[in-house]
């Protein structure tokens, strides 16, 4: 067997369409995922990869697809990136697995140091590693609750923590996330989001205002002294991609500074060089006491992390946090392999050079199609907003159409949002630039397919 590469930055980096989506192969693993797989466990687009990397996904049918959702947010380095691969191997072929509480390794160690060095603030940290986002939230809840002996949790409307028991209790979508799943953990406050498109008295006063009533809320209704932390997507996620209002965060922080209240960051899907710097939470000048991270940090493979301060890490009883496979030493190879990628192609100007090209054309596209009520997002995270023209109603039935549309033309986009409508963006940083123009130019015609012009009939198909 071939142990040379056949995916990765050497792929071909075009978009090539052979059969039609899903071709015949693809619908022949269908059949058999079916009978097979949990039917909970939903697809988006069922074309079954065969090989990926720099911006493109090949199916078994040939198809070359334009990858504009990294994986939800996860290949950031592009898939199967050389530097990852070299570090899985390599540690693959000495060992895979001791379990670090039983007996450490050296690769753990270097990414809790990696961490240090990279996440925002200049204090003392340390790390401890886990499987997943889920596993790191729900760590953040557990050390939190531990350094301050309180319980309340503070959560915010629209956001997305996870899938286990207590990360759904944080998440706020009832379907499909939530629905038939509860009883859910106690002690959950949750609190309205700075969400500028939607605030009431406009995007400029939103995060001071929402701060403030955030404030009052906690103040009056949960008492400051019972709260273990308030946890926060600096840019939220699957709940549409909502970038807070200017000052929010900052306000937010120093509440919680003031009142002996953990600020903890959910960078899960933000990190990592994703929104054009280390983490989001850097756009706004502020440090967490403690952060989430997972996704970006390993290139592929399945690892979560929190780090923190190193007083409030330091809180929790010897034993009390760890886990069999938390910090594996091959998803730790992986995630060294990841941040050396970033670093020495400085993605985060990657990053920055998306927004550059995408921030534009999308502007220019609502101005075109009445549909879009909102472009937003940071880096390479961005997202329209879709709403009936004229008002700002969501419109999720146009949404799935023109994800729909898109994934016919070849190119992957995702969708997200509380109301179902939002079309979200996150290729891989490595993409080049004229898949990215591809790309748009067919996000482009989508909408002239589906919205059509002011005045035109819309194609609507059923989500
Ligand atoms: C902000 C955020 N937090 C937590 C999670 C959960 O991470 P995981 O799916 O790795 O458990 C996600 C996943 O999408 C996320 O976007």
């Amino acid at each position: 067997m071939s142990l040379e590469p056949t995916g990765g930055p050497a792929l071909a980096q075009e978009r090539r369409l052979v059969t039609e989506i899903p071709g015949p192969r693809s619908r022949a693993l269908l059949a058999r995922r079916e009978a097979a797989v949990a039917p909970g466990v939903a697809t988006m687009l069922p074309v079954f990869v065969a090989r990926a990397g720099g911006g493109v996904l090949v199916d078994a049918d040939g198809n070359s697809l334009i990858d504009f959702g990294s994986g939800i947010a996860v290949v950031s380095v592009g898939n199967a990136a050389d530097r990852v691969v070299a570090g899985v191997r390599d540690q693959v072929g000495q060992f895979t697995h001791t379990c670090f509480m039983i007996t450490p390794y050296e690769g753990y160690v270097a990414v809790c140091e990696e961490l240090a060095r990279l996440t925002p603030g200049d204090h003392e940290k340390r790390s401890a590693l886990f499987n997943s986002g889920a596993e790191a939230v729900e760590n953040i809840v557990k050390i939190a609750r531990a350094r301050t002996g309180r319980q309340a949790v503070v959560v915010f409307d629209h956001a997305y923590h996870g899938r286990t028991n207590l990360t759904l209790a944080l998440t706020a979508k009832y379907m499909p996330y939530k629905h038939s799943f509860g009883p859910f953990a106690p002690e959950i406050y949750r609190m309205p989001m700075a969400y500028p498109y939607r605030w009431p008295t406009g995007p400029d006063r939103c995060g001071p205002e929402a701060a403030a009533e955030v404030i009052t809320l906690i103040d009056k209704q949960v008492g400051p002294e019972n709260v273990a932390c308030l946890l926060i997507e600096p840019i939220q996620g699957e709940g549409g991609f909502v970038v807070p209002g200017e000052g929010f965060l900052p306000a937010l922080a120093e509440y919680c500074g003031a009142n002996g209240i953990v600020f903890a960051a959910d960078e899960v899907q933000t990190g990592f060089a994703r929104t054009g710097a280390w983490f989001a939470c850097e756009h706004e000048g502020v440090v967490p006491d403690l952060i989430a991270t997972a996704k970006g940090i390993a290139g592929g493979l399945p690892l979560g992390a929190v780090t923190g301060r190193a007083e409030i890490m330091d809180s929790v009883h010897v034993g009390g946090l760890g886990g069999t496979y938390g910090g594996n030493p091959v998803a730790c190879a992986a995630a060294l392999g990841a941040i050396r990628t970033i670093e020495e192609l400085d993605l985060v100007a990657a990053a920055r050079r998306i927004e550059a090209v995408m921030l534009p054309r999308l502007h220019e596209l609502k101005r075109r199609h009445p549909a879009i009520g909102d472009v937003r997002g940071r880096g390479a995270m961005m997202a329209v907003e879709i709403v009936e023209p004229g008002s700002t109603a969501p419109d999720p039935a146009t949404t799935q159409a023109v994800a729909r549309t898109c994934h016919q033309a070849g190119v992957v986009v995702l969708t997200c949002g509380t109301f179902g409508n939002v079309l979200r963006f996150l290729p891989p940083l490595v993409i080049p630039e004229d898949l990215l123009t591809e790309g748009l130019d067919l996000i482009d015609d989508a909408f002239a397919q589906v919205a059509g012009r002011p005045g035109h009939d819309r194609v609507v198909t059923a989500s």
